[in-house]
């Protein structure tokens, strides 16, 4: 029995993975075994790169009697998108705007630690919003009808709970550095341009009460209020083996209060390459196992996206956290580890 079909026949929430381009890419020699798995194993899928704006649009637009020309590459999302309609999954399109995925062709400055940071002065402000618009409606557009639900902005938090700063801030005639305008103005763009998707906001580290969830809850909250279309919060999800995850299925709850789906979209949970032992593996189900039921405790759950489903292909060990890369559920050689059973357990 696969996690889709133990999810399905459970509690009825999908449960999916990221999965990359590359690995599934029918004309190269690809990945065979992670294809069939990633075929078979899941009802929902998350391109994990290859939607983010630095990918889609590798170019800078030109102005043509006075409208931009955007010089899109959809290849690699489309051989996503392709691939999870093959296979009758459900897409999860990540991310329209975030902070991290600025194109290389916008123009750099130092950032507050001397490392190049995008200047959100290289254009106006007008331009800015223009740009902002673009990218949301004609992503959304493109997959009209085909991806079911949106992560419309994600991190837009620092730690503290305070706006972690952006180029699209000063986009927004506000006296204060404020992402509310942005925010609320990319929400209701991808909703003109496909009225069935599902929008939600995506953020990491507000499993917990943190300062980050409390800020988040009053940004949801207010766009509630301010009839944005907001359908639903997505908890990244990304932990380590300390994490008890208690009080995450009150959080769900809260936030659920507020009218809107929750959903956890990008979970990993890291141990160190060297955590050979049955211990930490033990742990690691553990912690997977507690956030699956959260979710499952909670009606507004709609659904669990793994970032990642084998340690051959993790960003955990590459990316982030070098060394810690035995994060997902299955092995380098895709045999069940103990999250794995765990999960399909819980499920
Ligand atoms: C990560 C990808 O997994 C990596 O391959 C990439 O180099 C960086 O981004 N939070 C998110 C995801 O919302 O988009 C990030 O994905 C992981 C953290």
């Amino acid at each position: 029995k696969t996690l889709a079909a133990a999810a399905r026949a459970g509690d009825g929430i999908m449960f999916g993975s990221a999965i990359q381009s590359a690995l599934i890419d029918p004309d190269s020699d690809g990945d065979e075994t992670y294809e069939q798995r990633a075929a078979a194993e899941f009802s929902l899928i998350a391109p994990e790169n290859d939607l983010i704006w630095e990918v889609t649009e590798p170019t800078e637009p030109t102005r043509e009697g006075g409208e931009w020309v955007h010089n899109y590459a959809w290849n690699r999302a489309e051989e996503v998108v392709d691939f999870a309609d093959r296979n009758g999954q459900t897409i999860i399109g990540h991310h329209l705007v975030w902070h991290s995925s600025v194109p290389s062709w916008w123009p750099r400055m130092p950032g507050p630690d001397g490392k190049p940071i995008p200047n959100p002065e290289a254009y106006t402000p007008q331009v800015v919003r223009e740009f902002l618009q673009d990218r949301v409606e004609d992503t959304v557009n493109r997959f009209e009808g085909r991806i079911g639900y949106w992560s419309v902005v994600n991190e837009v938090f620092a730690e503290n709970g305070s706006w972690r700063p952006s180029i699209w801030q000063r986009a927004y005639p506000n006296p204060v550095p404020d992402s509310y305008g942005y925010i609320a103005d990319s929400f209701r763009w991808a909703h003109a341009a496909d009225a069935n998707a599902k929008l939600y906001i995506n953020e990491y580290g507000v499993e917990g009460n943190t300062a980050k969830a409390r800020a988040l809850y009053d940004l949801v909250k207010r766009l509630r209020n301010d009839n944005v279309p907001i359908h639903g919060v997505g908890f990244q999800t990304h932990r380590k083996l300390t994490d008890g995850l208690t009080g995450f299925a009150d959080m769900l709850r809260r936030f659920a209060d507020l009218g809107v789906e929750v959903y956890i979209t990008e979970m990993d949970v890291r141990i160190h390459d060297t955590a050979t032992s049955g211990v930490e593996l033990l742990q690691q189900a553990e912690v997977y196992g507690r956030a699956v039921r959260a979710c499952l405790d909670v009606a507004a759950c709609k659904f669990i996206n793994l970032w990642g489903f084998t340690d051959a292909h993790s960003w955990i060990g590459t990316v982030f956290h070098i060394g810690w890369g035995r994060a997902t559920v299955l092995t380098n050689t895709l045999a069940a580890k103990p999250a794995y059973n765990r999960i399909a357990a819980e499920l």
